[in-house]
């Protein structure tokens, strides 16, 4: 596994594979890895042997312009060299790992935004983030040039923002959707679990608890005020839960809906002390 710090490293990387005619897929990360993020890895195999084979790119990098708060980027979790074991382990090609400064230049002007969806929704609670995010995803796609990339469905609205932009952009990478991966007790695996002090973190299995109950009130037939509001009654019973928000919306675009008629999306943000979670699921009516 080849281990690229700066962005001529991984271009070389990245441009004898394709001399060799061979295809890129890119998993884009912040590190602090688990399961979710080798079953990111396992998918994108899988894609690039339905294709004849390839190459992995995994990218590591804490990026602090999609933090809207300071603590939260310091307390963030970074542990390299576990990382880089886990990933070899996963058989991952090549990691690229690189400083702030060899991304963000002094003097850079240029973000990209999605306009509207990033600034609905989680976008309020996180102003700026969004940016971020698709600023650094701009920038890792065209510094590594990949043929798909992966993101997780868990960030519902990240997935939803990078499709967009993919698409307005023109930029020629397809994106490939991951369903969450969770603990044995339903919570979504996440970075931030292991901030979560032991009562916090068994409390936080009322999220995916809200979800399932969701999911089968919709499986039996309901209304969208019912579906919501059971969906707050479940969260509400666990006294540690600090529910910022409970969203439901149209799935493919998160439009706001009025009726249960489309698949739609339920997002749900819950803080647990300093630790935010979120949590989603798509129900089919
Ligand atoms: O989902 C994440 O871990 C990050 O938002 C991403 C896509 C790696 C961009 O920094």
């Amino acid at each position: 596994m080849q281990i690229c710090r700066s962005k001529q490293s991984i271009r070389d990387c990245v441009a004898a594979w394709r001399a060799e005619g061979q295809r890129v897929a890119l998993v884009p990360t912040m590190g602090a890895l688990h399961e979710g993020h080798l079953t990111l890895v396992r998918r994108a195999r899988d894609w690039l042997d339905a294709r004849g084979g390839g190459r992995i790119v995994t990218s590591i990098f804490v990026n602090p312009t999609q933090f809207d708060q300071q603590a939260d980027l310091a307390a963030y979790p970074r542990d390299e060299d576990t990382d880089l074991r886990l990933l070899r382990q996963e058989g991952c090609d090549a990691v690229f790992t690189p400083g702030v400064e060899e991304i963000y230049r002094p003097g850079a002007q240029t973000v990209v935004e999605v306009t509207a969806l990033s600034r609905m929704l989680m976008g309020r609670l996180r102003p700026g983030h969004f940016r971020g995010m698709t600023t650094i995803v701009t920038k890792l796609f065209n510094i590594v040039g990949p043929d798909a990339a992966t993101f997780g469905e868990k960030d519902y609205q990240q997935l939803t923002i990078v499709r967009q932009m993919v698409s307005d952009l023109d930029i020629p990478v397809e994106i490939l959707a991951i369903p969450t991966v969770r603990e044995a007790d339903g919570l979504a695996m996440s970075s931030r679990n292991r901030r979560l002090p032991p009562e916090d973190r068994i409390a936080a299995t009322v999220i995916s608890r809200a979800l399932d109950r969701a999911q089968a009130l919709m499986a039996g037939g309901t209304t969208l005020p019912v579906l919501r509001q059971e969906v707050r009654a479940v969260l509400k019973s666990e006294p540690r839960a600090d529910i910022r928000s409970v969203d439901i919306r149209d799935a493919a675009d998160l439009s706001r809906i009025d009726s249960l008629s489309r698949p739609v999306v339920i997002l749900l943000a819950v803080r647990f002390g300093e630790v935010l979670l979120i949590d989603q699921r798509v129900l089919n009516p």
